[in-house]
């Protein structure tokens, strides 16, 4: 039998590392494989070995990244950071080394050059090696991983479900457990201060202008449309539950932003977050992630993505559901609340979610299609 090429390896991988989460399921990230002459002449004058293997670019397309909030810049990182991961699992599954040659802001300029307008966020440089039974066994829990939006068992999480969790290691980027923190919370009045946090400040996801009309246009209401959407945000998946199309009608009207402003003082953007502030109280466990430091670099932030995805694959190994409530994040004072109020380490918080055995199966989310063929040659 013949051996399929590295090329071919990297597409296939390329159709697992398309169903990594992403913020609003903008699915930012595209993939280049730098085989071109003028990529060899730039790989070379960078001082890459071209002797073996190939050379491949994750990068993010800014027409596709979110950017309404200063937060949405991290929040693309760490997507990227994690379909890196998801791409690093994919190719070692099958027998394909991916080693990180260059991250974000120490890629050559010439390379940064070809792959424009994307920004590469890491230069892969893909070796064969033996099939990896660890990643092999990682690799259906890519496809079986959720954002799961149901009510959850409210009792605690199994402190070996937690324990999973903290142990998770990310396999592109080692480094991620140092320079980001993780906090879990499972004490039930730690619960309640921050169900009433979220009651608090949920708003703000619905009422900041610019925030709301980015993420309305990530929604996608209606059967036929969903059923053909390749990204965004299913109001079906939203809502976590089945919905007949003259009531998704209905709320894509009442959710548009023109009536969500007229709508405001009538409280629906109030109602929708002390929803969520119940959902959150009644999990299992609260999820926290943070960088040591304020301003961390790029790179950082893309690393931390590595670290959120190897626990959320450890998590839906053990049937255990994530939803995260991005909202308490993205805004300065929600960030500076949570850690004030639940006692957090200092730093820039970057993820918050509720973790728990949700009470309901969800279908997959909309992807892109044809992952193999969109792999760019550079
Ligand atoms: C950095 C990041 C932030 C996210 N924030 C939210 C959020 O605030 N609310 C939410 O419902 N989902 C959030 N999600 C989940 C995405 O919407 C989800 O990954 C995407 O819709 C694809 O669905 P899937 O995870 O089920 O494959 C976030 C995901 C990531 C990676």
């Amino acid at each position: 039998m013949e051996t399929p090429t590295l090329e071919k390896l990297l597409r296939e991988a390329a159709r697992d590392a398309a169903l990594s989460p992403s913020s609003h399921n903008a699915q930012p990230c595209e993939l280049a494989l730098l085989t071109s002459d003028e990529a060899h002449r730039a790989l070379a004058e960078a001082g890459a070995p071209l002797g073996e293997g190939v050379y491949a670019a994750v990068a993010l397309d800014p027409a596709r990244c979110l950017c309404a909030l200063p937060a949405h810049r991290t929040e693309m990182l760490v997507s990227g950071g994690i379909y890196v991961e998801a791409l690093s699992i994919a190719l070692a599954a099958r027998g394909v080394r991916a080693d990180l040659r260059w991250r974000l802001g120490g890629v050559p300029p010439e390379l940064v050059r070809l792959l424009a307008p994307w920004e590469p966020l890491a230069v892969l440089h893909l070796t064969p090696a033996p099939a990896d039974t660890e990643a092999k066994a990682l690799l259906p829990l890519l496809a079986a991983r959720r954002t799961n939006r149901s009510p959850y068992r409210s009792e605690p999480l199994d402190s070996t479900v937690v324990e999973s969790v903290r142990a998770a290691r990310s396999r592109a980027f080692p480094e991620s457990s140092e320079v980001c923190g993780l906090v879990t919370l499972t004490e039930p009045d730690v619960l309640a201060r921050a169900g009433d946090l979220v009651r608090r400040y949920g708003a703000l996801e619905f009422t900041h202008a610019a925030a709301w009309h980015e993420t309305y246009a990530h929604m996608r209401f209606g059967p036929e449309v969903i059923r053909q959407a390749e990204t965004g945000l299913p109001i079906t998946h939203l809502l976590a539950k089945p919905l007949p199309g003259w009531q998704q009608a209905l709320l894509r009207a009442v959710l548009s932003p023109p009536s969500m402003r007229v709508l405001r003082p009538l409280g629906l953007a109030r109602s929708m977050a002390q929803q969520s502030g119940t959902l959150l109280e009644r999990s299992g466990m609260l999820l926290y992630l943070h960088f040591h430091e304020e301003n961390p670099s790029e790179a950082i932030q893309v690393a931390a993505g590595g670290r959120l995805l190897a626990l959320w694959l450890a998590l839906a190994a053990r049937g255990g559901g994530l939803h995260p409530v991005s909202v308490m994040v993205q805004h300065p004072e929600p960030r500076q609340r949570l850690i004030t109020e639940l006692g957090l380490p200092p730093g820039r918080g970057f993820f918050f979610a509720r973790v728990g055995v949700p009470t309901a199966e969800l279908p997959p989310a909309p992807r892109r299609r044809n992952a193999a063929e969109r792999v760019r040659t550079v």
